[in-house]
């Protein structure tokens, strides 16, 4: 899982060298959770964790896709790409070639060879790091200079939401394309997602004697289903009744009278979820701006508490390792991600970082859940050509 293996994967396939290899991060948010599609803000970091992405272009329409984590390849004309076809991972590759030419850029067949770290189905954006990834080879393959800017950038984090939300037809909001192409090492990027301004905050947890600790639940994930959707729906439909264009516009102050006037106590919950949320981002930057970690460690439990109780997305694999986290030393956990399963993460003294693993560990076997696979991160880089 390197450029080198991507590189060989694309040799033995295709029987010649790739043109290059381009990168692109998986990543964790830290808080922000189901606000993108909301135009609220949220907090995602890169993962060390990376997607790569073996290219040469062609001189045809043909797009010729393998992957080291999957069997066989795949084989398809970009005229027959279509909302649903290809299915399964190749949308992420085929849609994003398809969204770059819909938004009139200059784009042709690919050979492409995929091999990356971020593990897969485990809320970490194993698929926005492939769009990425991909996007980012078309760019410097076709000339688009898309990875110039973080303005560039940008227009190539639409594209790759709309394979995602066209192609994939998953209806997600672009939080994690965002993380991929625009993050900065040791630095969480806050992102607002109604005028797609960002900042860099400084994380430097280590220097705090800190580490973030991502506990991949392995309970089953999946953003296609109809959950994920069914929140998006119930955020629209509160945002209606509320004579609003998005939940960004409900302020927290005074937000049960607000929320009185919605059709059900549903919806009112979801729409607390997304209120707050938005409010907690703003509490987590400021308690990493001023160095206040036990602050950001209770926000993050709030956090926790609100997907699980008002969002309900949460599951028993994500409230044990959240519980069993605080109860060996972390100074607070939440479930990350789309929910339904997928990875937690935890702010741990980094000299309990062992403890706490083991201790989730424990936990999870105690309960009869299967082994839940834990690791330390810290803020990483963008998308980037490798080789
Ligand atoms: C998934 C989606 C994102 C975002 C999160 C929840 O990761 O891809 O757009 O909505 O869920 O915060």
């Amino acid at each position: 899982m390197s450029p080198a293996s991507a590189a060989a994967l694309f040799e033995t396939t295709f029987g010649c060298a790739p043109e290059g290899v381009w990168s692109a991060p998986g990543r964790v948010n830290i808080v922000g959770e189901h606000t993108d599609y909301n135009a609220g803000l949220c907090l995602p970091i890169a993962l060390p964790h990376r997607t790569y992405a073996a290219v040469s272009p062609r001189h045809d329409r043909l797009l010729r896709i393998v992957s080291a984590q999957s069997e066989g390849v795949v084989e398809l004309s970009l005229d027959d790409v279509r909302p649903g076809h290809p299915g399964g991972w190749a949308a992420y590759v085929a849609g994003v070639v398809w969204a770059l030419e819909q938004a009139g850029y200059a784009v042709g067949g690919l050979d492409v060879a995929v091999d990356g770290s971020v593990p897969l189905g485990a809320g970490l954006s194993s698929s926005a790091a492939l769009e990425c990834a991909v996007g980012a080879a078309i760019s410097d393959l076709f000339g688009l200079g898309l990875l110039q800017s973080p303005t560039s950038r940008r227009d190539l984090v639409t594209a790759c939401v709309a394979a995602e939300n066209t192609i994939a037809q998953a209806p997600t909001g672009g939080m994690d394309q965002s993380a991929a192409l625009l993050a900065t090492v040791g630095h969480a990027l806050l992102l607002d997602c109604r005028d797609h301004h960002t900042e860099q905050i400084p994380m430097t947890l280590d220097k705090q004697g800190l580490a973030l600790l991502v506990i991949d639940t392995r309970a089953e994930h999946a953003l296609v289903d109809g959950q994920y959707a069914e929140r998006r729906a119930s955020c629209e439909q509160a945002a209606r009744e509320l004579g609003v264009a998005t939940l960004r516009e409900v302020a927290t102050s005074g937000l049960e009278e607000r929320l009185a006037v919605l059709s059900s106590d549903l919806l009112r919950r979801r729409a607390r979820h997304v209120v707050t949320e938005i409010a907690r981002v703003q509490g987590v930057v400021g308690a990493l701006r001023s160095g206040d970690f036990a602050r950001l460690g209770e926000v993050l439990l709030d956090s926790h508490a609100s997907m699980r109780d008002d969002f309900e997305i949460s599951v028993p694999e994500l409230d044990t390792a959240v519980d069993a986290s605080v109860d060996a030393g972390a100074l607070g956990a939440r479930m990350t991600g789309g929910g339904f399963g997928g990875s937690a993460i935890a702010l741990v003294p980094a000299a309990r970082a062992d403890e706490v693993r083991g201790r989730v560990a424990q936990a999870f076997h105690d309960k009869g859940f299967g082994a839940p696979h834990s690791f330390l991160v810290s803020p990483s880089g963008a998308a980037r050509r490798e080789t």
